[in-house]
Order: structure tokens, then C-alpha cells, then sequence
């Protein structure tokens, strides 16, 4: 019950961020998480505006380059100089450049190279599912649950290649209890995928939320280093050599750009800052690393399109590689909505091909790879206040609308292909819309992000993807 509470509660978190604040803070169904999720939303985006971004980028990060960028409240000028620093710091020769088609499956390395174009190497032109079209270009994958393989085992086996555990590799679902690991459900899900030729990535060992109650309780810096570390230690080493790439770390940047602090709402502050300091996570890739020295290890967060935000990941990410820390890969988590908040203090302002590009550019310019790691496309506008009356059932999912989303999903992938140089993976959050976590924090709010409908048809969204 209480591991289910906190989940609940993550999810209706991350939907604030995912849909913008007043999109799950409509109030209108009277619901008391609902109704307050929402508004921790909205207080998130405003407060990290004025409250963090002074404090936390200058003494978190050593007033690193993303210091003054003042968080989504910055906006336009913020965006503009975060913008020509990421081109200044090695990757914009990409931008804009039209690129000469690459023949091969994109093999030339991280590093912010030369844009290539968009036909995944022109190698699959008849292929009529994802994983085959894609062959060329990266692996698709979805997050599954233990049971995913009976639920939607025929398209998980026909057009996915990678998969993740949706929840079955967190913190609470492997110790739930100190030093007792349950591996289980997450043992399902690794040897369906290895029974059907997939790779799996390994989400997530060192996270803010869905932990175990034990894990902070009583906690010195000592004692947490040393709990983390044994979990590390643990999990990474029963998936060696089946595990091919972890999220070490997730979700330890604000939108300001600074860390993820002790302070805030419960359900976004994090005790492995409070408790440690930000060298938690210099501890866990190295722990990562030694555990396990063939595995990619990968920095993963949401919200990338923010100017203030990517660069408070580059900063944290050229720290961590100057200090000769083990970190391979950067994860776009890529909640993305059906189209950009037109509010400039919402964090959706900033959800566009292009920010999300400069991110590619930036992070790929360390030399680090890049992967989609939790893609869907709601239908909701971040910002926009959505009552019960106006949530979309499959009645108003319109021709239109999926038409509108199909479009959407077109324009992000193309982004990927053109740089599937340094972009090692695409992996969507979930598999068809008849289960997405999108769809979970309210009975009334149902939501259409993925490229498979209720039914497990594909939609117009996957003949989009299928393109080109
Ligand atoms: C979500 C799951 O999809 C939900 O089922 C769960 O209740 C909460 O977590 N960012 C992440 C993922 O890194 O782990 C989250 O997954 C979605 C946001």
C-alpha cells in the first residue's frame, strides 16, 4: 500500500512536470492530489525561478557557466545565451548544417559531429516495423512490466529491440527491505528480453523517489554512502553482462539549471543531496563502474528543452568527466505534449525541436552518447487548465488530433535520425496506449501518448515514424 502511495504520488508529480501545472491542476475533480499536485507544480516552476536559481546554481555547481541563465522565468534572453553557449562549447557545427548521408548505422562516435541525414542509412526502405526501419539508425525500445511480454507480447516481439523496466528495477522494488533483494519481476523482464534478442537498460539506482522508507531513515552521510553503494554493488553485478546500460543517476537537476536539493516538497526534494551532497553522484557512477566496467553508464533527466536546465546538465556532466567519473551517456527522458506551452513561465514554453537539438549538440559535445530513454507524446498542452469535461476519451481523439500528434512525432524524429551519430537508443514509456503511466493519476484523465492504440493497432502516429 505504502509503496503504491508513493508511487501514485511520484506519478501525479511528474505529470505537473510532464503537462505543465495547471494541466493536472484543474481542480475540477475536486480530488485532493489532483487538485494539489497541481499546484505543486505551479510552484515549482515559479519558485525555481526566483528561489534556486541564485543559491543553488552559484553554490552548487561552483557558479558554474548555467548560473545566470535565472531559470523558465528567464526566458527568451535566457534561452538565447544558454543557446550559443552550448555552440560555443564544441557541438554546434551541427546545427544547421545540411549533411551528407551516412551509409552506415551512425558508428562515427560521440562528440557532437557533423549532422547527418535523416534515412537511418537508406538501408531499410521496406521494413513495416520499427525495430527493422530503425536498424540503421538505433534501437527502439519500450518500458515493460513483468507481465508486458503476456499483455502485448505480439508488437513488444514485432517492433521493439530494448526494453527497460517501467518500475521493477527501482530502488524500492529491488530492496524493499535492507540488504534483501527481490529481483523477481525484474528477472522476468530480462529473460523475456533476452529470449527474444533485446537489450535492456537498467532504470534507475540512485533516484529521488520510489525509494524504500528504510534507505534515508537514521542516515549519515556515512552510513548512506555505504547503503548506496551495497545497492549499486548488488543490483549492477546480478545483471552483468545482461544489463547493457544503466541509469545511474536520475533527475538531479532543477529547471534552473541547479542541483535537486534538500529542500521543497517531499515528493521532489532529495535526501541524497540533503544527506551527502552533490558528490552522491560521483559515488554512484563510480560504484556503477566497478561493479560492473562493461556497462554504459548513463546521467538521465526530463525537461531537456529548457536552456537553463541543459546547461546546468553540461555543467554538472564536464565536471564529473574532468574529475575522470565514469559516465558514458546522457538520457533525454522526452515526456513530450502535443504541443509547446505558450506560457512563458511554464516550463512546456521551451518543448521544441530545436531546444531539444541544442541539447543533442551540447551534451554530445563532451564526447558522451545520447538516447531517448521515456518517450510519449501527450495530448495535453503544459499550462492549459484541462476540466473533467475537456479530458480526452477515445470519442475526442479526433482524426485531427492524432493527425496533430502524428505530425509531432514526425518532427522529433527526423531530430533523431539526422543525429543518430551520437544518439544510441529511443525508447518509448510504455508500449500502446492502453497502459501509460500518463493515464494513471486519474481515473477521469485519460491520455493517447504512444505510437499503438488501446487496441495495440498502430496509429497515425506510427505511420509518421515509419516515414521516411
Ligand atoms: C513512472 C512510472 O511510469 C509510473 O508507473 C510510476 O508510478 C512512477 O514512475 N521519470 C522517470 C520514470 O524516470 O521512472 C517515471 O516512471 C516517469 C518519469
Amino acid at each position: 500500500m505504502s509503496t503504491k502511495m508513493v508511487a501514485l504520488s511520484f506519478t501525479l508529480f511528474a505529470c505537473a512536470c510532464s503537462n505543465g501545472p495547471s494541466a493536472v491542476g484543474d481542480g475540477a475533480s475536486g480530488s485532493g492530489p489532483l487538485a494539489s499536485s497541481g499546484s505543486a507544480g505551479i510552484s515549482q516552476v515559479g519558485g525555481a525561478a526566483s528561489g534556486s536559481a541564485a543559491g543553488g546554481a552559484s553554490s552548487s555547481l561552483g557558479g558554474a557557466s548555467m548560473a545566470g541563465a535565472g531559470g523558465p522565468g528567464g526566458t527568451a534572453s535566457g534561452a538565447g545565451t544558454s543557446a550559443g553557449g552550448a555552440g560555443s562549447a564544441g557541438g554546434a557545427s551541427n546545427a544547421g548544417s545540411t549533411g551528407v548521408a551516412g551509409g552506415t548505422s551512425g558508428t562515427s562516435g560521440a562528440g557532437g559531429g557533423s549532422v547527418i541525414d535523416a534515412t537511418c542509412g537508406g538501408t531499410n526502405g521496406t521494413a513495416t516495423n520499427l525495430k527493422d526501419k530503425y536498424a540503421g539508425c538505433f534501437p527502439i525500445g519500450a518500458a515493460v512490466d513483468s507481465q508486458s511480454y503476456m499483455t502485448h507480447g505480439p508488437i513488444l516481439k514485432a517492433h521493439f529491440n530494448s526494453v527497460v523496466a517501467e518500475n521493477d528495477m527501482k530502488f524500492n522494488a529491488l530492496e524493499p527491505n535492507e540488504g534483501s533483494f527481490t529481483y523477481t519481476n525484474a528477472d522476468k523482464i530480462v529473460d523475456f528480453a533476452s529470449s527474444n534478442s533485446m537489450k535492456v537498460r537498467g532504470h534507475t539506482l540512485v533516484w529521488h523517489s520510489q525509494n524504500p522508507s528504510w534507505l534515508f531513515t537514521g542516515a549519515t552521510k556515512d552510513t548512506l554512502i555505504a547503503r548506496m553503494k551495497n545497492h549499486i554493488k548488488n543490483v549492477v553485478q546480478h545483471y552483468k553482462g545482461k544489463v547493457y546500460a544503466w541509469d545511474v543517476v536520475n533527475e538531479a537537476i532543477m529547471e534552473d539549471g541547479s542541483y535537486r536539493s534538500g529542500s521543497g516538497d517531499e515528493d521532489k526534494k532529495s535526501h541524497w543531496y540533503e544527506i551527502i551532497g552533490p558528490s552522491y553522484i560521483a559515488e554512484a557512477f563510480r560504484a556503477a563502474h566497478e561493479a560492473d566496467p562493461n556497462a554504459k553508464l548513463f546521467y538521465n533527466d526530463f525537461y531537456d528543452y529548457i536552456p537553463a536546465k541543459q546547461q546546468g546538465i553540461y555543467t554538472m556532466l564536464k565536471g564529473l568527466l574532468a574529475d575522470g567519473v565514469p559516465v558514458h551517456g546522457v538520457g533525454m527522458q522526452c515526456h513530450l505534449n502535443i504541443e509547446p506551452s505558450t506560457k512563458t513561465d511554464n516550463q512546456g514554453y521551451y518543448q521544441s525541436v530545436e531546444n531539444l537539438e541544442k541539447a543533442i549538440v551540447l551534451y554530445s559535445s563532451l564526447g558522451l552518447e545520447v538516447q531517448v530513454t521515456e518517450l510519449d507524446l501527450s495530448l495535453y498542452i503544459p499550462g492549459v487548465s484541462y476540466t473533467k469535461d475537456t479530458f480526452y476519451t477515445a470519442a475526442t481523439f479526433t482524426d485531427a488530433l492524432e493527425l496533430k500528434q502524428a505530425n509531432r512525432y514526425q518532427a522529433f524524429f527526423e531530430l533523431f535520425r539526422r543525429h543518430r551519430n551520437v544518439i544510441t537508443g529511443v525508447t518509448f514509456w510504455g508500449i500502446a496506449d492502453d497502459n501509460t503511466w500518463l493515464s494513471e493519476f486519474d481515473s477521469g484523465r485519460k491520455d493517447f501518448p504512444l505510437l499503438f492504440d488501446n487496441n495495440h493497432q498502430p496509429k497515425k502516429a506510427f505511420d509518421a515514424v515509419m516515414n521516411f
